[in-house]
């Protein structure tokens, strides 16, 4: 079988993550070259994934001079550097597996999406919900008719308490104007899921929601500006967590040494979770509804012990409940015994967004390497929905819950 070759244009948690799962499969896919601006990681990439100095790269426009290198291009960097990217790459041939959000303005989104049709290109954004087998037989059991009409669903997603402290406090999504809003960057998942259980337009959407609780006034009286300086007992102690949690620690640092890396000010990870420079909302409720009329909620919040996603939706004959990371579904039809379903049952990889990573990645290459038009759950096409959805949110909220039609 001949192997699909793959470029990583922006090599951090998500790049590595692909990397992994193409080194995982090496009868499909060859990772074929890397681009990664930061000159630390280079020795590190090079050797975990057997990359030679001439396929590697850390200017992405002296890549792209090289025309098309890969069959494939993921781009995993920053929100903001997805639009100019992913249009150049789509005009040197490339198929594009986009990290969502695909831009960070819906103009942009849509001229990404119209370049791609226009050239005939695949992009596949990274809505790996999709693909997990949780909400695939949520999905199934929608479309089966069991349920009958769906007329309600309720979507919630708990970020946690110290997932959110790592990356809207303290990380890379703290500040909308560096990153994006957080219903965009975070929740656009769970509105491409809501939009996709349903199977309908969304009509119009109004939200609701602020930073409530990571601001100065409810820092503790004596707590320092960084953790390393500060003695007071708290449940965001960045020393504490990253020592415990090497894993996400090493999202941000190659040096192993805790106590020094955030003792260093300029390492943003180690501030105090009150006095960071943050401005993304901690928690977001949205209400949505769709051409047949039926309605949609979902909330969006930082405070939660664990990270995870529950669905339940609501039909006219019965109703279904489940929690993605717990991997049960119960389906109650309204006057029978109620059945539990358990999707990890028979699964061998519920690694990465509960088996969605890898799948969405190896259905996207057979797809490329197919010659078939585009087959995928997560076309371009269908997530720039979601992307819309997204855009309406956030402009709802900042105009106090304004009904905005789409
Ligand atoms: N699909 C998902 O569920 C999911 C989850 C998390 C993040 N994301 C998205 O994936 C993207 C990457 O997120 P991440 O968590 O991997 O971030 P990250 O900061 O860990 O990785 C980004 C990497 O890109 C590199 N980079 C930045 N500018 C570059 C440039 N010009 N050329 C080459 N490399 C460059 C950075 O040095 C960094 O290593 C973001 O858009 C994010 O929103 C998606």
């Amino acid at each position: 079988m001949e192997k699909i070759r793959i470029a990583i244009l922006g090599f951090g948690q998500r790049g590595y993550i692909y990397a992994n799962i193409i080194k995982s499969h090496p009868d499909e896919m060859e990772l074929a070259a890397v681009c990664e601006i930061n000159p630390v990681k280079k020795p590190f990439i090079m050797q975990m994934f057997d990359i030679k100095e001439e396929d590697y790269y850390t200017d992405y426009k002296e890549m792209f001079k090289k025309g098309k290198i890969a069959d494939i291009l993921v781009i995993a960097t920053m929100d903001r550097d997805h639009y100019e990217q992913a249009l150049t790459a789509l005009e040197l041939g490339y198929d594009l597996l986009l990290e969502k959000p695909i831009a960070v303005e819906i103009d942009h989104c849509l001229a990404i999406r119209d370049k791609a049709n226009a050239l005939g290109r695949k992009v596949a954004v990274c809505h790996v919900l999709r693909y997990t087998p949780f909400y695939r037989k949520v999905k199934e059991i929608i479309d089966s008719g069991r349920i009958g009409k769906v007329a309600t669903l309720s979507q919630t997603e708990h970020i946690g308490y110290y997932h959110y402290a790592h990356s809207y406090v303290r990380g890379n999504w703290r500040r909308a104007d560096a990153s994006a809003p957080m219903i965009l960057a975070k929740a656009c998942h769970d509105l491409d899921i809501i939009q996709w259980l349903i199977g309908e337009k969304c009509t119009a959407i109004n939200s609701f929601g602020n930073l409530f609780y990571f601001k100065k006034e409810n820092a503790p009286e004596g707590s320092a500006d960084y953790c390393y300086k500060c003695e007071i007992a708290c449940p965001y102690n960045a020393i504490e967590f990253y020592k415990s949690h090497p894993d996400w620690f090493m999202i941000f640092s190659l040096d192993p040494d805790v106590g020094k890396v955030l003792s260093d000010e300029l390492v943003n990870y180690g501030r105090c979770v009150y006095k960071s420079d943050n401005d993304v909302a901690d928690h977001q409720v949205v209400s949505m509804v769709f051409a047949s009329g039926a309605t949609a909620n979902l909330t969006v919040t930082a405070f939660s012990n664990e990270i995870h996603r529950g669905v339940k939706v609501h039909g006219t004959k019965g109703e279904i409940a489940g929690d993605l990371e717990e991997g049960r579904i119960t389906i109650k039809i309204y006057g029978e015994k109620p059945e539990t379903i358990d999707v990890k049952a028979g699964e061998t990889d519920l690694s990465g967004h509960a088996g969605g990573d890898v799948r969405m990645l190896l259905d996207f290459a057979r797809n490329v390497r197919s010659g078939e038009p585009q087959s995928g759950l997560t076309d371009i096409n269908y997530s720039i929905e979601s992307h819309r959805m997204a855009f309406a949110a956030e402009a709802s909220r900042l105009a106090g819950g304004k009904v905005i039609k789409l």
